[in-house]
């Protein structure tokens, strides 16, 4: 195993039922200017609004909104976010909703602190955020695990770029599966793909031996895997949407990272598309993900078999055999679950988007084979 130093922020309060004495806990710690950042209606169409707000009433917090937060939120959003909180004297943002609001608030937090533009700090002069205005997490979706880490996934629509920025750390984050059950089932299984997507781009990156955070790992995949298929069967099963919430955090709380370099050759693509087509985000990594591991069977093959092994429970007479069927499970589970496995389903037919995608996105340094921009865009293409 690599050298590693962990240290993690965040407070976690986990169970269903717990998001009322969970936030009143949280809010005796906090400023009594509050930003309750929201997305696009869901929060005030399924009451969790009025609840949120009464509860934050009854700790004596002034509350400012902040809604309308889209899914893949725009760099432009992050801007009127952070005007709001300078000229408001913001004391803290509560995020409450899926990956989207919670990255656009990490970016806010930061921005509202800045005298310059954080995509030029950060993409030009190579410097980051120090400073931030406390947040915390509500999570009504999840899935990204983006309560979890201080990175944000932003997209720049006049660049036509969505590329992660540095922001805040939440302060805490709130993993209450009831507040998941109004989520449309299809959100919910994409949701949980980008999960999985999460511990294979973790798993298959470098070094090629397996270390005790890849046997963690192989442990959280085959439990998403076998939650997902339980929730899609009833939507009911409260332990099954617990473990999957905790899954996502998992995930991507920094624990399965350690002592070793990360792929997410397959995520950098999907931004890259996304900023083209704004499209959804487990939706695109389920038809890249089969497409992409492909051509990784040779520089790869010893991981994404034991993966077919481990996961799937797949074992041929060779090591490249056992690969190849592991992804052939893997194509059928994202068939089973109801994903797309290919462009066309999801309008995507432009060839021109996705040479522009491969030709803007990162080329990620911890994925076993380093591919040009031209194998990127074969790869694309076969995703047609
Ligand atoms: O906007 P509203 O009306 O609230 O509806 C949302 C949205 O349309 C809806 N929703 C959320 N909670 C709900 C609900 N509807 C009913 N009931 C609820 N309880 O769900 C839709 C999708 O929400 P969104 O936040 O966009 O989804 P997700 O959590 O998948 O987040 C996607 C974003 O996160 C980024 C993605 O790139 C994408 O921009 N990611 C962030 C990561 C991170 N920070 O670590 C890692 C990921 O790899 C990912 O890139
Ligand atoms: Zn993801």
């Amino acid at each position: 195993m690599d050298k590693f130093v962990y240290k993690y922020p965040v407070h976690q309060h986990f169970g269903k039922g717990r998001a009322e004495s969970a936030i009143k806990e949280e809010m005796a710690r906090v400023g009594k200017n509050v930003l309750l950042a929201y997305g696009g209606g869901s929060l005030k169409r399924t009451g969790l609004y009025d609840k949120i707000l009464g509860w934050l009433q009854e700790c004596g917090k002034n509350v400012v909104d902040f809604g309308g937060i889209m899914p893949n939120p725009t760099y432009a959003k992050v801007q009127e976010g952070a005007q709001l909180v300078r000229q408001l004297g913001i004391d803290f943002i509560l995020a409450v909703g899926g990956g989207s609001v919670i990255d656009c608030c990490k970016i806010v937090s930061a921005q509202a602190l800045l005298n310059e533009d954080i995509w030029e700090m950060q993409y030009t002069t190579h410097k980051y955020p120090t400073e931030f205005v406390p947040m915390g997490a509500v999570v009504t979706a999840s899935g990204t695990g983006a309560e979890q880490n201080n990175g944000a996934v932003i997209t720049h629509e006049e660049k036509k770029l969505k590329q992660p920025l540095v922001g805040a750390y939440n302060s805490f984050a709130i993993l209450d599966s009831d507040l998941t059950k109004t989520l449309p089932m299809k959100q919910v299984i994409s949701g949980a793909f980008d999960t999985l997507s999460h511990c294979m781009e973790t798993y298959m990156g470098k070094p090629q031996c397996t270390n005790l955070s890849d046997e963690i790992n192989e442990s959280v995949m085959r439990n998403v895997v076998k939650n997902l298929r339980a929730l899609i069967a009833n939507p009911d099963d409260d332990f099954a949407r617990g473990e999957l919430m905790w899954a996502s955090a998992l995930a991507e709380n920094g624990l399965l990272k350690l002592g070793k370099q990360t792929d997410f050759q397959c995520h950098m693509l999907e931004h890259a598309v996304g900023a083209y087509t704004d499209c959804n985000h487990g939706q695109g990594l389920a038809v890249i993900h089969p497409v992409l591991y492909r051509h990784l069977v040779n520089e790869g093959k010893s991981k994404l078999a034991r993966m077919a092994e481990q996961v799937w429970g797949i074992k041929a007479d060779t090591e490249e055999a056992t690969a190849t069927l592991g992804i052939d499970a893997l194509a059928d589970f994202i068939h089973e679950i109801g994903l797309p496995s290919h462009w066309s389903e999801m309008g995507i037919t432009d060839e021109n988007v996705l040479r522009a995608a491969a030709d803007t996105c990162f080329l990620m340094p911890g994925c076993c084979k380093q591919f040009t921009r031209d194998e990127l865009f074969e790869i694309l293409k076969e995703c047609m």
